[in-house]
């Protein structure tokens, strides 16, 4: 299938590693890349998941796609991903490292190994893709550019989500930290801060010392509220391939992500 979509062809040739590829704003935004013409590897912990993700990137336009059943958090899988991709594949062009869990709960209600569970997947995660594709692109000398996907919840702080916020925030600075440090390599880094998006996160979300009905009534409210319980992850897939085109640093894609606090 030819390539199609609002950027055809823009990244023809290229390759693109997307993390939490499996489902929700990862695998629209494998979808979006493979539009556009890329070849696409598609990581998860979710096997079957990743592996129809590929499938699916292959008929909607990617020359090539793989799957990959990576656990991001575990430095040793990260470290052979990033020798097979490189040995097999290439190296990455784009970078997505958006794999993320969900944790709900207040601070004295969050125990230890919630906050290690949370910290492991969304920053050390992050942190794994950044050193190993990172230095990759670096010594291949010909530029590439990381996404981030941090959150909303990175610079609007809620009673609600205190690990998952303070994890989202440290992905912000990162990321930021990382923009400089690489400018002069050619390699940008973009942060994607989505606000609500209908993804199945929020029901996968783990709750710290709060029932699941009460989240799921806070949730609601705050969709109400807003009246964005149908964000869809599409949209925040556009927004990726839009930072990476125009070198974003930092991207609030939902409106309550660009507006006041939305979830305390
Ligand atoms: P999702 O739950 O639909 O997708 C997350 C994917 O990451 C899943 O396929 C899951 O299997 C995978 N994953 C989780 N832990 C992993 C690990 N250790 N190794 C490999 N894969 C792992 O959720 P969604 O919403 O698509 O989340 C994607 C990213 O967007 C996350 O980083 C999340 O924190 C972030 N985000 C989501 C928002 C939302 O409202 N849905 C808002 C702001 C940020």
């Amino acid at each position: 299938t030819a390539a199609s979509g609002p950027y055809a062809d823009r990244f023809g040739g290229q390759l693109v590693l997307v993390t939490g590829a499996a489902g929700g704003i990862g695998r629209a935004t494998a979808y979006a890349f493979a539009e556009a013409g890329a070849r696409i590897v598609a990581v998860d912990r979710d096997a079957e998941g990743a592996a129809r993700t590929a499938e699916m990137a292959r008929l909607i336009g990617a020359p090539k796609a793989w799957a990959e059943t990576v656990d991001v958090s575990d430095e040793q899988e990260m470290e052979k991903l990033a020798e097979k991709v490189a040995t097999e594949y290439g190296i990455v062009d784009v970078l997505v490292n958006n794999a993320g869990i969900g944790l709900s709960g207040s601070f004295l209600d969050t125990t230890p190994e919630d906050w290690k569970k949370v910290l492991d997947v969304n920053l050390w995660g992050v942190i794994h893709g950044c050193r190993l594709f990172g230095r990759q692109m670096a010594d291949r000398g010909q530029g590439g550019h990381i996404v981030n996907t941090a959150s909303a919840a990175a610079y609007q702080p809620s009673r609600a989500l205190p690990a998952y916020s303070t994890s989202k925030a440290a992905v912000l600075m990162l990321s930021e930290c990382l923009r400089a440090e690489f400018a002069g390599q050619g390699i940008g880094v973009s942060a994607i801060c989505p606000g609500f998006v209908n993804t199945s996160i929020t029901s996968t979300a783990r709750f710290a010392g709060v029932s699941a009905d009460e989240e799921k009534r806070r949730q609601q409210k705050t969709a109400r509220l807003y009246g964005l319980r149908n964000y869809p992850p599409e949209k925040v897939a556009d927004a990726v391939l839009k930072a990476v085109v125009r070198n974003q640093a930092v991207v609030p894609v939902t409106p309550e992500a660009r507006g006041a606090h939305f979830l305390s």
